[in-house]
This record gives C-alpha cells, structure tokens and sequence, in this order.
C-alpha cells in the first residue's frame, strides 16, 4: 500500500509520459553536484513518513563548496543482479545502511525489475556526522538521475524528489537561503522547498567539528522517537514556524542579532525535545558544550557570534564578517565559509 503511494508520488513529480518513456535512458552516465545545507529553522518531526512530510516548515542556508557529487549509470543486466554503491571511492556492501537506503529510493526509478545501478558518490563533508551529508547526497542523486534519464525537471520538481529522498535535501537544490514549505495536500505535492533570493555577501558560517563519527541515532529514527515519546514535542511545530517567520524578517531586513538569537534558541529548542525522548537523544559531546560556553562567554564581550547544531555535536557558528578575526582567534581549528562569496 505506501509502496503505490510513493510510486504515485514518482509519476506525477517525473511527469505523465508512458513508464517506458520516463525511464528509459539515452545517456550512459548522469551526473549531479549539490552543497549541504544548514537549517537555521529546523525540521524535526514527520507528519507523514511514508512521503516523507514534515511537521512544520523549515529554512536553511546552502554552503558553497561543501557537499556532494553523484554520477550514476545504469548496469549491465546480464552481469549484475544488484546495485554498485560507492562512497567516497569505495564500495559498499549491499548491507550496508547506507547503500541500503540509496537502492530502496532508486527502486523508483528502475525501468524494470532487472534495472540496476552503478552510483559513484563522493562526499566532501564526513558522511552521518551531523553536517547534512544526507542532504546533498539525496539532492545530488536526484540531479544525477535527472540528467540520466533527461527529464529535465524544474526546482520544484527536483526539490519533491529531493524531499522525497531525504527531508532536508529538498533545501539543497539552492544556494544561499532557502525556505522548505511543510505543505498541507496529502500527496505531498505542495512541501517543497524554494530560494529566497535575498543575499548577504558579509554573512558566515563557522564549522567547529568536535567529532565527525557515525552518529549513533539517524535524523529519520530520532525524529520519529522524539513525536512518539517526547510529550515537550507538542510545543515544537508552533515554535519553529513562528521562528521561520522572524527569520525570513530578519533576512529581509539584514537584522543580524534577531537572526542569531532565533537560530540558536531554535536548534536548542529541538535538542530539548531530543532530550527529552525516550531513550534519550543527546547528540552534545563535552566539548560541544563546552563550545556553547565559550561562545556565550564571547557574546557578553560584545562579539556577535551565535550557534546552531544538529543531529550531531558539532557546532555551526554564524556571524558577520566583522567578527572573522575574534572568532578565529577563539576557535583556532574552525573552518569558516561564506556562502555568498566562496
Ligand atoms: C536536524 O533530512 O536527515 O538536520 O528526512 O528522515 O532523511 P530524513 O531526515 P533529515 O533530517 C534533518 C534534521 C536536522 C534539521 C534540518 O536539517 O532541518
């Protein structure tokens, strides 16, 4: 039953031509490039898992030169009876989770049941860490299968097959700011994401990696434990499309310190209902908090520097670009973007 649903889901986003025509190849090799994406209002909680639909909209800032590129072929069938899943240049077992999940979305796009795939992903942020790979990965992979199968979709198109993939790879489709639309129709067809055009070329972001190992609980599992058993969680979607509001404002307006303020009291706001899940989620290491407090520390000292996270403990800081030398001298090992120059 939700496998037809998502099926359903496919065809209308790829268009109404015939089976035949919609995956059948002219291309041997598609190729996709797309950057990792931070939210700054985040998505935490699904109202609807087999689609893939979130509980309340979200919004996120694209990093240049972070991220992910695909290429995919499709395989002989004579010689091979299962998917090719490299990572990073090397290749996964079928097993493996990651390669698990990559050949159940591509079981969409197969012309027939003997179609399998070769997909060569290299990653340039650490897989699983909290710092969105999922999110390019799954946008990625959508624009290697767009330019395989020549659909050429629109964004909002890519961005519903981007979603569909993975939620926050829906924001990943776009640089700079962009707002993800939880939706209200049932077939999904309305939660996609979008560019919002303003840009902020003194705008940066500070990653701060404390640890970039396999988190121990996935995006997708603790999202669903958190709606389950968190009963802090009712307060959650309010929240945060209220914060989406003051953000997409504080863009608008280049009010800095309402930005900050709101990205960080969002990220914590999630990270209390994780805490609050039963078994608890606690993505903080030591060092993450200690990394809290060395940036309030530096806030009382008139350095406008705030912090966002995700499902991981490291930190991403943001601040303007007059504040890049304070933050540099505090923080000596963080790497710093800005995403509307680099
Ligand atoms: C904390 O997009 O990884 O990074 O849709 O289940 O694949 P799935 O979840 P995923 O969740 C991201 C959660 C987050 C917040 C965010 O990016 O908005």
């Amino acid at each position: 039953m939700s496998q037809a649903i998502q099926q359903k889901f496919v065809h209308q986003v790829i268009g109404h031509s015939s089976e035949q025509n919609r995956l059948a190849t002219t291309k041997k090799l598609g190729k996709g490039k797309a950057p990792v994406n931070i939210a700054l209002s985040k998505y935490w909680g699904k109202r609807d898992s087999v689609l893939n639909l979130p509980t309340n909209s979200s919004l996120s800032i694209s990093l240049p030169g972070l991220g992910t590129e695909t290429k995919i072929e499709v395989l002989n069938p004579q010689t091979t009876q299962e998917d090719q899943v490299y990572l990073n240049g090397q290749p996964l077992e079928a097993s493996n989770a990651f390669a698990n999940r990559v050949s159940r979305f591509l079981n969409f796009f197969r012309a027939t049941p003997q179609t399998f795939f070769k997909v060569t992903t290299v990653n340039s942020v650490p897989t699983a860490a909290g710092l969105a790979s999922s999110a390019s990965g799954y946008a990625a992979l959508v624009l290697a299968l767009n330019d395989l199968f020549s659909w050429n979709l629109d964004n909002k198109a890519l961005s519903l097959l981007a979603r569909f993939g993975s939620g926050s790879a829906s924001r990943s489709l776009f640089s700079g700011f962009a707002i993800w639309h939880q939706g209200q129709q049932a077939d999904g067809l309305d939660s996609y994401a979008e560019a919002i055009e303003t840009t902020w070329p003194e705008f940066c972001v500070g990653l701060l990696e404390i640890d970039v190992k396999q988190k121990p609980v996935s995006s997708t599992q603790g999202m669903q434990n958190t709606v389950e058993t968190c009963a802090l969680y009712q307060a959650w979607p309010k929240q945060a499309n209220q914060d989406l509001q003051t953000l997409l404002k504080a863009i608008e307006l280049k009010d800095f310190e309402t930005l900050g303020k709101t990205a960080e009291h969002n990220a914590l706001t999630m990270h209390a209902t994780m805490i609050a899940t039963w078994p608890p989620i606690v993505y903080w290491q030591p060092e993450s908090v200690e990394a809290m407090h060395k940036i309030w520390h530096l806030r009382e000292q008139g350095v406008q520097v705030y912090f966002t996270m995700d499902a991981g403990p490291n930190l991403k800081l943001l601040f303007l670009e007059t504040e890049k030398p304070a933050i540099k001298q505090a923080f000596k090992a963080i790497k710093v973007l800005e995403p509307f120059k680099d």
